[in-house]
């Protein structure tokens, strides 16, 4: 973290409170939304609800629904069926206002290229009507938040993809918006960047009370950022809640275990070893992972890992190997996604995800 700085409260006021309406107290809210596109559905009886102050992470492939989702949410296409609301407020009836209280980052972000990074935000501050008198503090604060402050005024055709994409996260904040919807916010980001657009959105949640949705099919990064997750393939949520969560409802994951014995970094992959770590009942790979010189255990279903352990604990006394590691690494969203997706293909409902 070295160019982002920390989100600041709201110094401006709204006319119209968060919550329009009582029975909308969640700033995202879906029931049975659809939408078809000929005989194809790309978003199937959606039923979705974002909580204030959560970062919600819609996950899945290409094709999944994703885009189709967010671009209903904001009122850009018309669904087939089903209702949305966002701050209250039916996106399909009133897109204008929908538009003005929720930053939106796109999937693809267009620029003029010929005006820099800071011209452009001042024209998506005209078009969002903001004060003239703070227009120019708050676009120089969040070209800051997003590390932009040192290419702002050059022309945005000079701009990398990733720039693009930093310009595109300043643009959606520059209305101090309670609500935010990413469209694969950081595809385009470089790994330190990603760590600071992640560090930069959990501020925004932490120090603003924002609520935010993104869209990504970038696993790690969804599990690292995300309170909650909702898996989607094939236009359906196949899965809804935190990642321990998810992890229990999918309990067919795989647990995973990491095991370093004293000796084994010298004879690295030491087959007697892996023969060993595979001999035991649940055990479903084993790996060796010569960064940590450390083996990684798959273990299938999850709920034989106290198993799995207790074997190696028995083998390792009776052997008088040294143990020097033993630890039970968290579930992982992948294992969770990959589960998820084959159990749906199993149950019949689809096997097609992207078409
Ligand atoms: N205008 C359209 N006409 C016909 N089909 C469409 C249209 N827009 C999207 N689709 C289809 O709807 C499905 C969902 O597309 P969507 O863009 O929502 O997926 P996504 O989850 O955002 O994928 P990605 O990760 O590639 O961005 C896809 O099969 C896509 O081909
Ligand atoms: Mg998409």
């Amino acid at each position: 973290m070295t160019d982002i700085a920390p989100a600041r409260p709201s110094r401006r006021r709204r006319s119209t409170p968060a919550a329009a309406s009582p029975a909308s107290t969640s700033p995202i809210r879906t029931r049975a939304l659809t939408k078809r596109y000929g005989d194809f559905v790309a978003v199937d009886v959606l039923d979705l609800e974002v909580r204030t102050g959560e970062i919600f992470g819609l996950l899945g492939q290409n094709g999944a629904g994703k885009t189709t989702t967010i671009l209903m949410l904001l009122g850009l296409t018309e669904p087939s069926g089903g209702t949305a609301r966002v701050v209250g407020l039916d996106p399909a009836r009133r897109p204008l206002e929908v538009k003005r209280r929720v930053g939106y980052l796109p999937d693809a972000v267009g620029f003029y290229g010929n005006l820099t990074g800071r011209e452009n935000l001042r024209y998506t501050a005209e078009l969002n009507g903001l004060a003239a008198d703070e227009t120019e503090e708050r676009i120089g604060h969040v070209l800051e938040q997003v590390g932009l402050a040192g290419r702002a005024d050059t022309a945005t055709d000079t701009y990398s993809r990733g720039m693009l994409q930093r310009l595109g996260i300043a643009d959606a904040l520059l209305k101090d918006p309670d609500v935010l919807i990413l469209d694969e916010p950081t595809t385009s980001i470089d790994p330190i960047g990603v760590v600071e657009i992640l560090d930069l959105l959990r501020s925004l949640v932490r120090d603003r009370g924002m609520t935010i949705l993104l869209s990504s099919h970038l696993l790690g990064q969804v599990q690292s950022v995300c309170d909650r997750v909702g898996i989607f393939a094939a236009g359906r949520l196949i899965g809804l809640g935190t990642v321990p969560e998810l992890a229990a409802q999918f309990g067919g994951a795989a647990a995973h275990l990491e095991v370093a014995i004293a000796g084994d970094a010298e004879v690295a992959d030491d087959p007697a070893t892996r023969a060993l770590l595979a001999s035991f009942d649940g055990v479903a790979a084993v790996d060796w992972n010569a960064a940590s010189s450390s083996w990684h255990v798959a273990v299938s279903p999850a709920d034989a890992s106290g198993r799995v352990r207790e074997a190696l604990l028995r083998a390792v006394l009776e052997r008088g190997l040294r143990l020097t590691s033993l630890r039970v690494l968290e579930a992982s969203l992948d294992d969770i996604y990959r589960t998820a997706v084959a159990g749906m293909a199993v149950a019949g409902t689809t096997t097609e995800v992207g078409q």
